[in-house]
């Protein structure tokens, strides 16, 4: 049994502990800046202060969300986004460091910041249970654009979830300014179902240790970065990227499809090392700064220049350029004009259109379509017909399609250029004309119209011949 004055001493006690803990605690929020986190493709403005005590709130978080269009992910994050919010600190700066873990979090996490000097990066330091807050702290040491991830075991594994982000340390002074500043991240998904299966896609283990991606994209999903969502800027600006590369496993072939990098900051160091670069390598875990100034108006493409990636698995992002043409830079086309070979002697050859010996049946024409489709079509379109959001139309229920079947032989025959709407989306991009036979034609749109919920009759090869040559009227 406990006196009562014994009880009240130790309250006592523990009172006053309360209080001094508190007011420290309290004393050391005023003293530090508050460090303003920016979520990509945004970058928060270049400090203009001397280093400083600053505080840094960060927070993991998990939540599902989308992947790709009809593609739904479980992502872990740092401040409910991937990638993580960019970190913008100067040289010099003491950092005090908070990490909370959501309280509805099934796992622990952690942060290692490859901008801190010491052991794991402050891993060890931060380790953080669901509904918990730890506080570390370091010195910026040494400026540069650094990756941050979560360090928790499987390691690979909450960083292919989504935890990684970037975190500038600017070097005292500040970076040359320039007009535009842009926060890119590149990562790489593995998924239980293969590139753009719909449904909720759970995280495979077997594809992240194969390093068999289904899904390479800038900005957390596909098409993060393109038609609505794409950047802007204008002609004669100067644009930054700040570029980092999450991983888990791919080493980026970064490249900007119309652009050449002025100036290259390699693998995110303080040094701009090198000019006039076409594709900047971006280890996985690693960044790189590039700088360019934008001459003409137009549409800049960011790719992996793995190329299957940018057309194939998501790695896509677009910056639109306004303002007035610089034909002297680049023209735009001048002239498209019948190209005939050695002399003129050759002339335009008529495709061979013959009628094949034995009528096919109806099923023999959707497998030869499906043939074409594979060959011609796929692809852009992709294999199932989904096209790529914002750059290649979906065939798959496109509306554009199915309502109206002789102009869609028309644009098999003579390409399409100009802006289209399909599904209530907008793209503009050029498709070349297909020189196919009326035959192979009449088949492909066959398999177009019947396969992934389209439903459509069958056009015959007379009928496209009658298109064709009423375009070949016109
Ligand atoms: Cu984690």
């Amino acid at each position: 049994m406990y006196s009562r004055t014994k009880l009240t001493s130790i309250h006592l006690l523990v009172i006053s502990i309360t209080i001094l803990f508190f007011r420290t605690d309290l004393t050391l929020a005023e003293q530090r800046l508050q460090v303003q986190l920016s979520y990509a493709p945004n970058v928060s403005a270049p400090l203009q202060r001397n280093p400083s005590k600053v505080r840094v709130d960060l927070e993991t978080k998990e939540v599902t969300a989308r992947l790709a269009d009809g593609v739904d992910y479980n992502f872990w994050t740092f401040g409910g986004t991937v990638p993580g919010p960019m970190i913008r600190i100067m040289e010099g700066d003491e950092v005090e460091f908070h990490l909370s873990n959501h309280p509805f979090s099934k796992m622990p996490h952690n942060i290692d910041l490859h901008a801190v000097t010491g052991p794991g990066g402050g891993a060890a330091s931060s380790l953080t249970a669901p509904g918990h807050t730890s506080t570390f702290s370091f010195k910026a040491l040494n400026a540069g654009l650094y990756v941050y991830h979560c360090a928790t075991a499987p390691v690979g594994m909450h960083i292919a979830n989504g935890m990684y982000g970037l975190i500038l340390v600017e070097p005292e002074g500040g970076l040359p300014p320039v007009d535009r500043e842009f926060y890119v991240m590149q990562s790489d998904f593995y998924t239980k179902g293969e590139y753009g299966e719909e449904g909720f896609q759970p995280f495979s283990m077997e594809k992240a240790i194969d390093e068999d991606a289904d899904y390479v994209v800038f900005n957390g999903s596909v098409g993060a970065m393109v038609g609505d969502r794409a950047v802007r800027a204008k002609v004669g600006e100067t644009i930054r990227l700040y570029v980092g590369n999450g991983g888990p496993n791919l080493v980026s072939s970064f490249h900007v499809i119309g652009e050449i990098f002025d100036t290259v900051y390699t693998e995110g160091g303080t040094l701009p090392n090198q000019q006039n670069v076409q594709s900047t390598l971006i280890p996985a875990g690693g960044s790189a700064i590039v700088e360019f100034k934008v001459e003409v108006p137009g549409t800049l493409i960011l790719v992996d220049h793995s190329i299957f990636r940018a057309f194939n698995k998501g790695a896509l992002g677009m910056i639109n350029v306004e303002g007035p043409d610089n034909s002297l830079v680049y023209s735009g086309k001048q002239a498209d004009r019948i190209y005939l070979p050695e002399g003129g002697a050759i002339q335009e050859v008529a495709v061979a259109n013959e009628e094949p010996a034995i009528p096919l049946t109806h099923e023999e024409r959707l497998q030869r379509g499906q043939r074409i489709y594979e060959q011609n079509c796929a692809a852009c379109h992709q294999m199932e017909g989904k096209g790529i959001s914002g750059v290649f139309p979906p065939l798959a229920n496109s509306d554009y399609l199915m309502q109206d079947l002789p102009r869609a032989v028309r644009v098999v025959i003579s390409g399409l250029t100009g802006e289209i709407d399909v599904n209530g989306k907008k793209y503009n991009n050029i498709m070349p004309s297909q020189r196919l036979n009326d035959h192979d034609i009449s088949n492909v749109i066959g398999y177009i119209t019947n396969t992934w919920g389209n439903q459509a009759e069958l056009l015959s090869a007379a009928e496209v011949a009658e298109i064709r040559a009423a375009l070949a009227n016109h």
